[in-house]
């Protein structure tokens, strides 16, 4: 109701305003109205008393943003402006000088690039950090069989090692899209002006080396229109989440009684307030939870610019709090995992009987007739007369007798017994990539190996 008497003017700076939230971008802007005070020095526009007349006064408004001393004034329209009133009135008229050459359009698609730059580093860094709890995680577990499943049935038996290396391989994909979005956001965009260029032949290349950019955006329209970085890493954001999501789906559905692989770190999980018996997984639960939210931030911006037409719009505005909001929860998401998953204990004793079940072994006794010269589709025939008559009456495929056995096929003989060793089909998935032990290994080199690349990525 109140809001109606709100006047126009006020009404307006609601809906147009940005500094509430793109203060974030502040060192980044400071950085760039530093580098950009010493290209307009090279082209004679300040002299050498006004460039140092200039860094004083920013590093004074850099001190008091830190200090949280900075003095927001209710005018203030965006982090941008907010830095320039500031600056001049501390440094003076020359505080006005810093904007030639510069348009706001190219200012924030600048501090955005920055800032894109650092958030896929870190996030490069935290999966790496993840990684190696998964890959530790998976050594100490190497040789514990657990059901591995299809259709959320018991399907074949695999390590409990070489399931949690499944994640590993995923988080090492998503490191490669967040490490790929980084280079897209290593290109400059300053200079570019508001869309057609600047008055003045600054030295591009110079505020890019200045800024630790690798490139200069090659079209001054383009640049402004941009937000295709920001697109990057919300993709790779929202196929993180997505990951990090199954992964808090499984330990939530792993934790509880009726399958009991593992428990939660206590650190992780709460009590009930009126059951004391119980101990939920909220922080895998809410993982499991955080990934449409992530992967909205990336169909809010795409909505945005979709259609929009070239260079700037104010539109383009409405691309920080999606960004900074999967940001955020992306990630808290991976510092979280990364410690719940190093707390988890797993009951090798559960995962061992749950994988102990012979039916599993249904597909090697098939192949075991292949090798005889059956073709697998008959073979996979006898081997459903052979499950149906053990379940019929209560016994194991290793229980029926060598008469029964023959009975559904003339090929079969001791070796079927020998099949259904205990073990025998999780050794026997020798391809590449499979859960036969040696295969493990040869994973868990590469795993490694992986890992290694992935520090030097986000190293540099
Ligand atoms: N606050 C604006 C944004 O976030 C900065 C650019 C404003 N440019 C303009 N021409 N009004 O996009």
């Amino acid at each position: 109701m109140p809001r109606f008497e709100e006047r126009p003017h006020e009404l307006f700076a609601r809906i147009n305003h940005s500094i509430a939230f793109d203060r974030r971008l502040a060192p980044y802007d400071m950085a760039q109205s530093r580098a950009h005070a010493r290209a307009l020095r090279a082209l004679g526009v300040l002299s050498d008393e006004e460039l140092a007349r200039l860094d004083q006064g920013l590093e004074r408004v850099a001190d008091e943003l830190d200090a949280g001393s900075f003095p927001f004034e209710e005018a203030d329209e965006d982090i941008h402006m907010a830095i320039e009133r500031r600056l001049t009135e501390i440094a003076g008229p020359v505080g006005g000088k810093l904007h030639t050459g510069r348009s706001r359009n190219d200012q924030v698609a600048t501090d955005l690039a920055m800032y894109l730059r650092e958030r896929c580093g870190v996030a490069v860094q935290l999966l790496a950090d993840l990684m190696d709890v998964v890959l530790e995680l998976a050594e100490r577990h190497v040789d514990w069989p657990m059901p591995g499943y299809t259709h959320l049935q018991r399907a074949q038996p695999v390590y409990l090692g070489h399931h949690l290396l499944a994640y590993f391989w995923m988080f090492d994909r998503d490191a490669r899209r967040f490490a790929v979005a980084r280079e897209g956001a290593a290109v400059l965009p300053l200079g570019s002006g508001a869309l057609a260029g600047v008055n003045w032949e600054i030295d591009r290349e110079l505020v890019a080396g200045d800024l630790g950019f690798s490139a200069v955006a090659p079209n001054s329209v383009d640049a402004v229109s941009s937000r295709d970085s920001a697109l990057d890493y919300l993709s790779a954001a929202s196929v993180c989440a997505v990951h990090l999501s199954r992964l808090g789906g499984e330990l939530v559905l792993w934790s509880s009684d009726e399958f009991g692989f593992c428990e939660p770190a206590d650190d992780f999980s709460s009590g009930s307030s009126i059951m004391p018996q119980k101990k939920n997984p909220d922080a895998a639960e809410l993982l499991r939870a955080k990934a449409p939210r992530i992967a909205s931030g990336f169909s809010t911006l795409a909505g945005v610019l979709h259609g929009l037409p070239l260079a700037y719009s104010k539109d383009l505005q409405e691309d920080k709090e999606a960004l900074f909001d999967a940001v955020d929860n992306l990630e808290l998401s991976l510092e979280a995992a990364r410690a719940m998953l190093a707390g988890t204990t797993f009951d090798r004793e559960r995962l061992a009987e749950a994988a102990a079940d012979e039916f599993p072994a249904a597909t090697d006794i098939a192949d075991l007739l292949v090798r005889k010269g059956m073709p697998f589709r008959e073979a996979h025939g006898v081997v459903g007369g052979l499950v149906r008559q053990a379940l019929e009456s209560d016994r194991t495929l290793s229980q029926l007798t060598p008469e029964e056995i023959r009975r559904h096929s003339e090929l079969l003989d001791d070796s079927y017994y020998q099949v259904l060793a205990s073990g025998q089909w999780l050794e026997s998935k020798v391809s590449a990539g499979g859960t036969a032990s040696a295969r493990v290994a040869v994973q868990l080199e590469a795993a490694r190996a992986a890992l290694a690349r992935q520090r030097e990525r986000s190293a540099t």
